[in-house]
């Protein structure tokens, strides 16, 4: 689909699926600014990509931080066609076990950082012309799940904002879209592993009761990004794509495929 010549912020890019984002860009032909709070990884990584990639600590709930990301890709680059907004957190536990601060923080992270961002790179790609801004959701913007209060509401959130900017600025130019899987880096939910363990049996099955059954590897995400981040989906805006395996496509029940 080709990213040449492409200048892209991925965000929470030290790691996991934004990690793999900022190599695929750097593959395809972009140059990649990658922002995250984690510093030395952050470095790491992006020293491994080479010259197309740089590392800028950028933690998303701060607007003198996006302020500080846009500058210094302006400065190297001079604009900004693509952003992705992948940089998230999670909290799992019941309503009961989810204290305000948790709220608070996954709201700030998963809907107000992804806000800021796009409200920090709108005047470069303006004056582009051109922008493309690719948010990361989640299945569970879709449909929602129990024990995922506070991840929920601020993916669904993400989708609103998503589709709100994507009418709002569409004349400019610039689209806004948001793909949503049901996969990524196993780091993020370990915290709560060792509970999960109790029923696993439980957790395995939900991954099985779908068209496609099974996890979602992170190269598919990463294909759905760079379809949407280049001009191969030049008229998709304010749109959800799921990369789940169907699993929000409707319900599967395994006994009525042998009627
Ligand atoms: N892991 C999954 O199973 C899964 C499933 C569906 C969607 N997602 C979404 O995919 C995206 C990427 O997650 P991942 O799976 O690679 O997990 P991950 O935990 O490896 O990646 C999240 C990254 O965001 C960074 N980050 C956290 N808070 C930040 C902040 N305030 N500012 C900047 N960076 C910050 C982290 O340091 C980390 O590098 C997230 O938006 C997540 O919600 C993940």
């Amino acid at each position: 689909m080709g990213l040449e010549g492409k200048v892209a912020i991925v965000t929470g890019a030290a790691r996991g699926t934004g990690a793999a984002i900022a190599e695929r860009f750097c593959r395809e032909g972009a140059r990649v600014v990658l922002g995250d709070i984690l510093d030395d990884k952050g470095r790491e990584t992006a020293e491994k990509l080479g010259t197309s990639a740089t590392f800028h600590p950028l933690d998303v709930t701060d607007s003198a931080q996006w302020s500080a990301i846009v500058d210094r890709t302006l400065t190297d680059h001079q604009r900004i066609d693509v952003l992705v907004n992948n940089a998230g957190v999670l909290h799992q536990g019941p309503i009961e076990n989810t204290s305000e601060a948790d709220f608070r923080r996954l709201l700030e992270v998963n809907t107000l950082g992804p806000f800021l961002g796009i409200r920090a790179v709108v005047p470069a790609m303006r004056e582009g012309g051109a922008g493309s801004i690719v948010n990361v959701g989640s299945i569970d913007s879709l449909a929602a799940m129990n024990g995922l209060t506070a991840y929920c509401a601020s993916k669904f959130g993400l989708r609103g904002l998503a589709k709100a900017a994507a009418l709002e600025i569409g004349r400019d130019g610039i689209r806004v879209n948001t793909v949503c899987p049901a996969g990524g880096n196993p780091e993020m939910f370990e915290p709560w592993m060792s509970k999960v363990m109790g029923f696993l049996e439980e957790t395995t099955a939900y991954n099985e009761d779908r068209g496609i059954p099974g996890s979602v590897p992170v190269e598919s995400i990463v294909d759905a990004i760079v379809f949407l981040a280049s001009d191969a989906s030049r008229h998709c805006t304010g749109i959800d794509l799921p990369v789940d395996g169907g699993a929000t496509a409707g319900c599967f029940i395994p006994g009525f495929n042998t009627l």
